[in-house]
């Protein structure tokens, strides 16, 4: 990027970061996450570092900390809070594990729990009452909540046994409550917005929940964490039910991967796990650094969100016609990995969010799921975007695109349209289906070229002369490929049905049908030779026009 145009961009997001920042950290309101927040800066730093004659003393990357708001009163913490050490990698996880080994010479077991993404509260119950909520602030004093925290139905009010107990632990937004809600970025957002209103009724309304992992009662010793849960639940408190006890840190990886892998399932979000050491007597021999425990560490996820500019969009055909606009990305990492496409669903998804090419756009990327455009920065929109018109024609076949009135997708309706038929070879022989081993993307590409692949059945008819004419094609390979085609031969009825690619026909409806075709076989209402009619005489395509 040439210097004039890195000032303008500077310019523009020193802008947008100033703004973001305002909403965050004086209106507690923000429409993008911290992820979000991120990105910008890490861009605003790289070109400064470009360009380091256009820093500026006022730039957001010349700060730390930021301004705060007070509507509430200040209330000295009765105990220290302590925040968590984050760790971002396995590597950095066994090297904390080792250092506690080292100062402890003990065989120590953890507690793993899920890293509930929400803000920290503690609350003090008086005789069982409950008396007062603050949130963590500083970590010497919080701030009064206890007007919208008594609002939260999962809290007790009086607890079952009259104790004098200070408990803390996670206030939560579920993604549904989260999802009824405009303005915030994410449910953490929403839950601290929430949390910090004025207004009990408008607190109440939201469907907020609180999870407790931390107790002190008062002249009672607890002389583990697994103690100190079944203490809290004893008392009529929540606590969230996927926490662990492991032997070692090893034990608990998989536990980790886990729910890495099955996070978005959860009702609420979760932005990690946290490790504890269970002896209590172990935690505070091994002690506190400024901020944090040393006995307890939080492993981090990647960011799902960050920021970069769509550079164009193209449209994908997919097996059964669908054509989806997707973006092409200034790659970026996310989650762990580099992201350069994501879907933009359909028109009417572009036009809502006002997409344009040259866009910054937000985009996110959860779990296993494609990543996706979430939406446009529009102050940091180049004079130079383009909006965006969808194509009447098809990219591939250059037959019309259709949209049904009620309908939101554009489908090309060309049967013959080799993008159709390229996708439906794909989906022919992939792993729920035909599950032709050795037989991915690149080789369907390889046999459409050379001229071997017409229509699904020609699979069947592959000839080793034909493979040994591919390109890196050598006996071997050749071979193998022969015979997993020969293997899928003995697929079962279901699993050839859903090969057949038949649009709304997935896994299990390609059951169902296989069951009631099995049934009437059986009761011999209908002869093998009636089905063999059906799918062996008719190649997918006409079942498409069946449908
Ligand atoms: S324990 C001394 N356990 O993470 C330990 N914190 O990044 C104090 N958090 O301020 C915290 N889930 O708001 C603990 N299972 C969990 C947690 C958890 C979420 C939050 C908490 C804390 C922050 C630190």
């Amino acid at each position: 990027m040439n210097k004039e145009k890195a000032k303008q961009r500077i310019f523009q997001l020193r802008k947008e970061i100033l703004k973001r920042n305002y909403e965050y950290f004086v209106l507690n309101k923000s429409e993008v996450s911290e992820a979000v927040r991120d990105a910008l800066k890490k861009e605003l730093i790289c070109l400064e570092e470009l360009y380091p004659d256009l820093i500026t003393v006022d730039s957001p990357t010349q700060r730390v900390g930021s301004a705060l708001s007070s509507k509430f009163a200040k209330v000295k913490h009765k105990r220290r809070k302590w925040s968590l050490a984050d760790v971002f990698s396995y590597e950095e996880l066994i090297a904390w594990e080792e250092r506690i080994r080292r100062a402890t010479k003990e065989n120590i077991s953890f507690v793993s729990e899920l890293k509930l993404d929400g803000l920290n509260i503690t609350l003090w119950y008086e005789k069982g009452s409950l008396v007062k909520a603050l949130t963590r602030g500083d970590g010497f004093e919080g701030e009064d909540v206890t007007h919208t925290i008594r609002t939260i139905k999962n809290i007790p009010l009086r607890l079952f046994e009259d104790v004098d107990v200070e408990v803390s632990g996670e206030v939560i937004l579920p993604k549904t409550a989260f999802k009824k809600l405009e303005g915030f970025a994410n449910p953490r957002n929403a839950a601290a917005g929430s949390v910090r209103q004025l207004d009990p009724a408008v607190a109440a309304s939201r469907g907020l929940e609180m999870y407790f992992y931390t107790l002190h009662e008062d002249d009672v010793y607890i002389s583990n964490h697994m103690n100190a849960l079944k203490r809290l639940k004893a008392l009529g408190l929540p606590v969230n039910p996927h926490y662990k006890l492991h032997n070692s840190l090893k034990d608990s990886l998989y536990y980790l991967k886990n729910w890495e892998k099955k996070r978005n399932n959860l009702p609420y979000e979760i932005d990690g796990i946290v490790f504890k050491v269970n002896s209590v007597e172990e935690q505070e021999k091994l002690g506190y650094r400024a901020k944090t425990p040393r006995w307890a560490v939080a492993y981090k996820f990647p960011a799902e969100q960050s920021t970069t500019i769509l550079q164009d969009i193209i449209i994908q055909i997919g097996r059964t016609g669908a054509a989806t606009p997707v973006a092409k990305l200034k790659p970026v990492k996310v989650a762990g990995s580099i992201v350069s496409r994501a879907t933009l669903h359909n028109a009417d998804e572009i036009k809502r969010k006002d997409i344009h090419i040259g866009d910054t756009v937000i985009i996110q990327k959860a779990g296993d799921i494609i990543p996706e455009v979430l939406k446009v920065l529009p102050d940091l929109r180049p004079p130079n975007a383009k909006a965006y018109s969808f194509p009447l024609n098809c990219p591939i076949c250059k037959g019309p695109l259709i949209c049904p009135k009620d309908e939101a997708i554009h489908r090309c309706n060309n049967l013959q349209c080799p993008g159709r038929k390229r996708e439906s070879f794909i989906h022919f022989v992939s792993k729920g289906a035909l599950n032709i081993d050795s037989l991915g993307e690149k080789v369907v590409d390889q046999l459409i070229e050379s001229g071997f692949l017409f229509d699904c059945a020609d699979f069947f008819t592959l000839t080793k002369e034909q493979l040994l004419l591919l390109p890196l094609f050598k006996e071997k390979r050749a071979q193998k490929i022969l015979d997993s085609i020969q293997e899928s031969k003995r697929v079962s009825l279901a699993r050839f049905i859903f090969a057949l690619g038949v649009r709304h026909i997935g896994e299990q409806a390609a059951k169902e049908i296989a069951n009631f075709l099995s049934k009437k076989l059986d009761a011999k209402e209908i002869s093998p030779n009636t089905l063999k009619d059906i799918f062996i005489n008719s190649t997918y395509n006409s079942l498409n026009e069946i449908e």
